[in-house]
């Protein structure tokens, strides 16, 4: 067997050029914390964009940036300026991640930057090709990349490629609103096998695919030709060990040993032994519903007044795709709501929200999950939400509380977190009074449950399953023809 190439818009690293010279930062986002995992255990090469445009890239600093990504195990694909515009902030983010996220209001639907994604498609599946071999399994990710597999199976029949979507599929109602819907559609089963988070977005895809192209489909297998294309669902787990060690380290840690950010966290508890901290990280977009969540805070605080200078909300916003207007826009209404809120509940010894906008290290990261008492995650759509997971995962004690909504694609296998729907004030602010006078033994209960699964279910497992399921799909495939 040959080794596996990995392709993502993103790769594990972002390069920057400063002071001449070039710098790998991680990359944020579930999809590339989660592969990054999986990535640095296997033969496998990753080819994705290096985050800096052909125009950005002076001559000279070529050679390094292949240095740098190789040592990643990566390998990068060039875009020109007018490339990354029209193809990763127009047409998958202006088009595809609002339309697949339900927002369909802020769907564009232009003709030059569905050109662009099509061009640019072309690029990842050429650069694909010119390093594939015949025996090697191609594994495609994420909606940026939806054309890549028909593109790469016209050039080579017979390699097996696997794809996997990060974000929801929509129902075919919002789909079909598309104007190149078949196309995309034609496009991905140019796969073996196309795998979703949960079995809602798996549903949706084959609907479409069936209404839309007419396809035969039997259970989850679609008839395409002379070929069978298999559908599945494989949720994404997390790097458990990582979190979870990393948590029980810090834990050994003496305070002297603590980081800035947790020296300053440890003040405010020790300052109020009663307080609370309920925490929220996400990458600052419209899908993560963090205005609302700031609303229903405002609410939480005016319906139980008893909790004013007792709770208060940490809110890491990691910037995100601050090209597109929407991304914008909502960066201004948080900034007015935080300040708005902080104004009019301040005293002079509380402050309701700490909000960061910025990314964290690992590190930090560790510092919020295991000081925060609650984890206040409420997107209004999510493919999955690892951050849900990390929470759990970093809780050694077992304590701690999840709020998560119903909307994120982990909501499925996280029964026994408190489950809300984020439109609704009343409930979310009821189902943070619960959470903060939730017993310590039920806390621990839920947790040993949730982190059972999570340990079970890891990335690492998660992968193996795809790929087992994309390897044996490619089996019954070729005794069928
Ligand atoms: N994350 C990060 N740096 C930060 C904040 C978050 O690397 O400063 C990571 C976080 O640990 C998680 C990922 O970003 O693994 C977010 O994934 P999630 O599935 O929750 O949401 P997505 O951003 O993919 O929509
Ligand atoms: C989500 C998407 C990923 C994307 C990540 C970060 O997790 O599913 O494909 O990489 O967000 O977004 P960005 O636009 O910065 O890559």
């Amino acid at each position: 067997m040959g080794k596996t190439i990995i392709i993502s818009n993103r790769l594990p690293v972002q390069l920057q050029i400063s002071n001449g010279g070039i710098t790998a930062i991680p990359s944020v986002g579930g999809l590339a914390t989660g592969m990054k995992s999986v990535h640095s255990g296997g033969d496998s090469l990753w080819i994705g964009w290096s985050g800096l445009t052909n125009e950005e890239i002076p001559e000279e600093l070529e050679d390094e940036i292949d240095d740098a990504l190789s040592k990643h195990g990566s390998s990068k694909v060039s875009l020109t300026e007018e490339e990354v515009e029209g193809f990763y902030f127009g047409f998958s983010n202006r088009t595809i991640w609002p339309l697949f996220h339900y927002f369909l209001e802020y769907s564009e639907f232009e003709l030059d930057s569905w050109n662009t994604y099509k061009t640019v498609n072309k690029k990842f599946a050429d650069a694909i090709l010119e390093k594939a071999d015949e025996d090697d399994t191609i594994w495609v990710h994420d909606y940026q990349l939806m054309l890549v597999p028909q593109m790469i199976r016209e050039k080579r029949p017979n390699i097996a490629i696997g794809f996997f979507l990060h974000i929801p599929f929509p129902s075919y109602e919002i789909f079909r609103t598309l104007p190149w819907r078949k196309e995309v559609l034609e496009g991905l089963l140019g796969s073996d096998l196309i795998g979703f988070h949960i079995y809602d977005y798996e549903r949706h895809f084959l609907s479409s695919v069936r209404r839309l192209l007419g396809l035969e489909v039997s259970f989850n297998d679609i008839y395409k030709g002379n070929r069978i294309i298999k559908v599945d669902s494989f949720p994404m787990g997390i790097d458990y060990k990582k979190f979870s060690e990393a948590a029980k380290k810090h834990g050994e840690r003496s305070p002297e040993q603590h980081s800035e950010l947790q020296q300053r966290l440890n003040k405010h508890k020790t300052s109020d032994p009663d307080a609370k901290f309920l925490l929220s990280i996400d990458r600052l977009d419209y899908s993560k519903g963090i205005a609302k969540r700031l609303y229903a805070f405002e609410y939480f605080l005016n319906k139980y007044p008893q909790y004013k200078e007792k709770v208060r909300l940490i809110i890491l916003a990691v910037p995100s795709r601050s090209n597109v207007p929407q991304y914008q826009l909502l960066k201004r209404e948080i900034d007015e709501l935080v300040g708005r809120i902080n104004g009019e509940f301040s005293t002079v010894s509380w402050t309701p929200i700490w909000y960061f906008y910025r990314s964290m290290p690992f590190e930090n990261l560790i510092d919020l999950y295991t000081s925060s008492d609650i984890a206040w995650l409420t997107p209004l759509r999510d493919g999955m939400n690892l951050v849900a997971k990390e929470y759990i995962a970093t809780r050694t004690d077992k304590t701690g509380v999840l709020i998560l909504s119903e909307m994120a694609g982990s909501a499925n296998e996280m029964n026994e977190a408190l489950l809300i729907n984020p439109n609704n004030f009343e409930q979310i602010a009821d189902t943070i009074y619960e959470a903060i006078n939730m017993p310590k033994e039920e806390q621990q209960h839920r947790n040993e449950q949730l982190q059972q699964r999570l340990r079970r279910y890891n990335v690492e497992k998660w992968a193996q399953s795809f790929m087992n399921s994309l390897l044996a799909q490619k089996e019954r495939d070729a005794a069928h023809v």
